[in-house]
């Protein structure tokens, strides 16, 4: 089985930034309460003639650009996202045309803020099977459009952006190590966008009823996003021999810097080897692992060599960790 690495990253964020100041404005809240219960100083907004694939399409020619690589030479493109251009084709699909490119493989993983980490395990199948050589992996929202702005207790979290990595075969000592998913459907509820599908198709009503943004019991889902991350972690960890003090960098998913906290103390990985976006970005689902990683990258965190371990929560519910030599 042929193992994969990481060749470059890239990412985009909107222009516009909405600072927890403006939300003051809008709703019930406060700058302070804001960063005291999540650790969100501010967020970045799409622009009205932006689409999802608009975002990731930004993020790849940056990774493309740094991976020293043209559209050409990309076997599959693989986007996770909860905010797709259209319901189908899907985002991939528009990728594609946003860099003119075809014939490749393209399509869309929907596991919420997992996604990174789930298309990153479809990734290392499709390179370990010889199906692709080269993979683009986005993780990309627009949750702008998909909340409530009337709803304190969600509108406050959330941002949009794109990060890409692209992976490769390895030929080296480098490159995904072990990867480990999970899901439970059965509470599904505590976390949901009701309208819109199939089971609560669009309609005057849902639409009235602001049925097509997000719903959550955040409380619950807290509780469940420290228990799975620390789980995840440390079942990687320990499936592939290592130990938390091995670890360089910790990426975890940015939904909340207490869960963060909290999953770092269970799982023994200091503050200094955690990396942190959720004051500059905000949760920005799928594409929060892929942003960060990014950020670690051209802030100098994260070095070639380095032993990277990523875990996130979200939607579904999903979760999952990878551990990878960078
Ligand atoms: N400003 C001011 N007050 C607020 C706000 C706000 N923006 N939002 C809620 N409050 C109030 C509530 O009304 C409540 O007031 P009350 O005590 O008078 O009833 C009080 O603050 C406490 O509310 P809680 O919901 O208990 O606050 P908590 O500390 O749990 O924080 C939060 C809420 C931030 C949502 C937290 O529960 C959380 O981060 N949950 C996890 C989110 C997450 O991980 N999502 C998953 C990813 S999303 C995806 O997969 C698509």
């Amino acid at each position: 089985m042929k193992r994969m690495r990481v060749r470059s990253t890239g990412a985009y964020l909107p222009e516009k930034v909405l600072t927890n100041f403006d939300l003051e404005k809008m709703v019930d809240t406060s700058d302070e309460w804001i960063r005291t219960r999540t650790g969100i100083v501010e967020r970045h907004i799409a622009a009205d003639d932006e689409a999802t694939s608009d975002l990731v399409v930004k993020a790849a020619r940056e990774a493309l650009e740094r991976g020293n690589l043209t559209p050409e030479d990309i076997d599959a493109i693989i986007v996770a996202t909860v905010t797709p251009d259209t319901a189908y084709p899907s985002t991939a699909c528009w990728v594609q045309k946003g860099l003119n490119v075809k014939g490749n493989i393209a399509f869309d993983i929907n596991a919420a803020c997992s996604g990174f980490i789930y298309a990153t395990a479809v990734a290392q199948g499709l390179i370990a099977t010889g199906v692709a050589k080269t993979v683009l992996v986005a993780g990309a929202e627009i949750m702008s459009r998909f909340v409530n702005w009337e709803d304190r207790s969600t509108c406050v979290l959330f941002g949009d952006g794109a990060g890409v990595v692209i992976y490769e075969e390895s030929d080296d000592d480098s490159g995904l190590i072990d990867i480990y998913l999970g899901a439970d459907g059965t509470i599904g509820e505590l976390l949901i966008q009701p309208a819109g599908g199939t089971r609560m198709p669009p309609s005057h009503e849902t639409v009235e009823k602001k049925l097509h943004t997000v719903h959550m019991q955040g409380n619950e889902v807290f509780k469940h996003a420290v228990r799975m991350m620390q789980e995840a972690s440390l079942k990687v960890l320990e499936h592939s021999g290592y130990t938390a003090d091995d670890v360089d960098l910790f990426v975890p998913h940015q939904a909340n810097i207490r869960i963060i906290e909290a999953t770092i103390k269970r799982v023994g990985i200091p503050w200094e080897k955690t990396m942190v976006t959720i004051d500059k970005f905000a949760n920005v689902p799928a594409a929060t692992i892929p942003l960060t990683l990014h950020e670690a990258v051209i802030t100098g965190k994260l070095k070639k060599g380095d032993l990277v371990l990523s875990s996130a929560f979200g939607g579904g519910f999903t979760w999952g960790a990878f551990l990878m030599r960078w």
